[in-house]
């Protein structure tokens, strides 16, 4: 097990966590448990503080009691001790952001803070909130005095809620912040197997075929089982497009079709991964019939009382890349909620050999039961020539390696504490993904042409005239 002393340089200070919107999903959620967990291995500075804004009246006990049931339900337990850490470290601070002048209450809590640990703490602002209200935040943070060289800015996803609204919001924050304070959170790049998928790739014999000669297709599928879970507000600004295509799914891709650099140092992570962005061809109002695919599950309206509806709960985009790498390849992205089943993957189809034999799969499973399946042709054992497919299959889990296994949000935390940007996403990355689903979102919003309807626990819209 790694201890705090070999994750963290010596001079590393201890962070104060404001997190703006503790009340809501993804802290109950994701970010709580992962602090949890951080704490129960005892991963984090000594000193650290996670201060929790809300406008309501409610202690840290009262925050606490939602997120031990999502801890017990995604680990099937809950430890106490590292339970009572968690509540030691909490503070929570009424303050209602929306109203001028506040911000001096935050300014306090955040002196009084540093006063009691004798230090001046790092601040690390947690923003789970819609961009709009990002914005607001962030203005009055520097009004305040708050975005100082020791602080820096997490933001969830969406950033924007198109190209235009991106634009801008970068361009505020960029008055009040610079590059090096900000960390914009896309958690997919955080997760140990999406890392490994460039890992992988450096491997030398699947790297020389990796490339429109070898391959024919890669599928992107992110698959949820759950539906919208009560986000009705959020999902009726958002949908499937937004929500999982533009941010997470497109930064699959851009790992899987990026140009490795010699070192994955972030700065060289960063440039091959804008280029890959920048390469994948805009789908634009032309191609969206053919290459684009949307549905909403029956019900969905009822859910958000909104009868007219036509947000996408499930999208499927067809992609093509412009280098001499990619040329000819098909990459489909696709994602939905409320489907039979969790399961995202990266499934890499080979062209097949000479004799037009059995096609070579490689597929990475994300989640759940992370790991590696690669599909061969043997010969099928016995006396005849017969041949067949067979897998490789390298399970990740059971590798026997003495680490825990950190999840996607442990990683986003340790990083922004340490302050590495290999993970999280650029301002131009932002810009440039959202440039590649621009016209569909438009179109999306505007119509509701072509809009199938499937059922919850169905395995969703037909996609098959994307694939070839
Ligand atoms: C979030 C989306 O970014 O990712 C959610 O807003 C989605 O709608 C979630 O459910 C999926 O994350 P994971 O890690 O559970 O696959």
């Amino acid at each position: 097990m790694q201890s705090t002393n070999k994750l963290y340089e010596n001079n590393v200070v201890a962070p104060v966590l404001v997190v703006f919107g503790i009340t809501g999903d993804l802290a109950k959620k994701k970010l709580l448990p992962a602090i949890y967990r951080l704490l129960k291995d005892d991963l984090l500075p000594k000193e650290t503080v996670i201060l929790g804004l809300t406008r309501q009246n409610l202690g840290s006990k009262d925050i606490l009691t939602n997120t031990e049931i999502c801890i017990n339900e995604a680990d099937g337990i809950c430890d106490p001790k590292a339970m009572k850490k968690l509540k030691d470290r909490l503070q929570i601070l009424q303050i209602d952001i929306s109203k001028l002048g506040e911000f001096k209450k935050l300014k306090t809590a955040l002196d009084q803070i540093d006063k009691n640990s004798g230090q001046k703490l790092n601040h690390l602002y947690y923003m789970s909130v819609p961009p709009n209200v990002t914005e607001n935040i962030v203005g009055e943070l520097g009004k305040h005095g708050l975005n100082k060289d020791n602080s820096r800015l997490l933001i969830e996803k969406p950033f924007g809620f198109d190209y235009k609204s991106a634009k801008k919001l970068i361009k505020v924050i960029s008055k009040f912040f610079n590059e090096d304070q900000i960390f914009r959170i896309d958690h997919y790049l955080a997760k140990e197997t999406v890392q490994n998928i460039l890992i992988f790739r450096y491997n030398n014999i699947f790297e020389k075929v990796w490339n429109g000669a070898n391959i024919s297709e890669v599928i992107i599928t992110a698959n949820e089982k759950l539906d919208i879970e009560g986000r009705k507000v959020f999902y009726e600004e958002t949908g499937a497009l937004r929500d999982l295509i533009q941010s997470h799914l497109l930064m699959l891709l851009a790992v899987t079709i990026l140009d490795l650099p010699d070192k994955m140092t972030s700065q060289k992570l960063h440039r091959a991964k804008l280029k890959a962005l920048e390469s994948i061809s805009p789908v634009t109002h032309s191609d969206i019939k053919k290459n684009a695919i949307r549905g909403q599950y029956e019900g969905y309206r009822e859910e958000v009382e909104n009868p007219n509806s036509h947000i996408d709960t499930f999208a499927a985009l067809k992609l093509n890349v412009s280098t001499k790498r990619w040329h000819k390849v098909n990459f489909i992205l696709r994602t939905g909620k409320a489907l039979n089943e969790k399961l995202t993957t990266v499934e890499v189809k080979f062209k097949p050999n000479q004799e037009g034999l059995q096609n070579n799969n490689l597929i990475f499973r994300i989640q759940p039961h992370e790991g590696i399946k690669l599909t061969m042709l043997i010969k099928e054992p016995g006396f005849n020539k017969k041949t067949k497919a067979a897998d490789l299959d390298l399970n990740y889990r059971d590798e026997k390696i003495d680490v825990t296994h950190p999840d996607a949000y442990e990683r986003v935390l340790v990083d922004a504490v340490k302050g590495d940007h290999s993970l999280f996403s650029t301002s131009s990355e932002i810009l440039a993904s959202w440039k590649i689903v621009e016209d569909v979102v438009q179109e999306w919003t505007s119509n509701s042409n072509n809009l199938l309807y499937y059922k919850k626990g169905s395995s969703g819209p037909d996609v098959t005239s994307l694939i070839e």
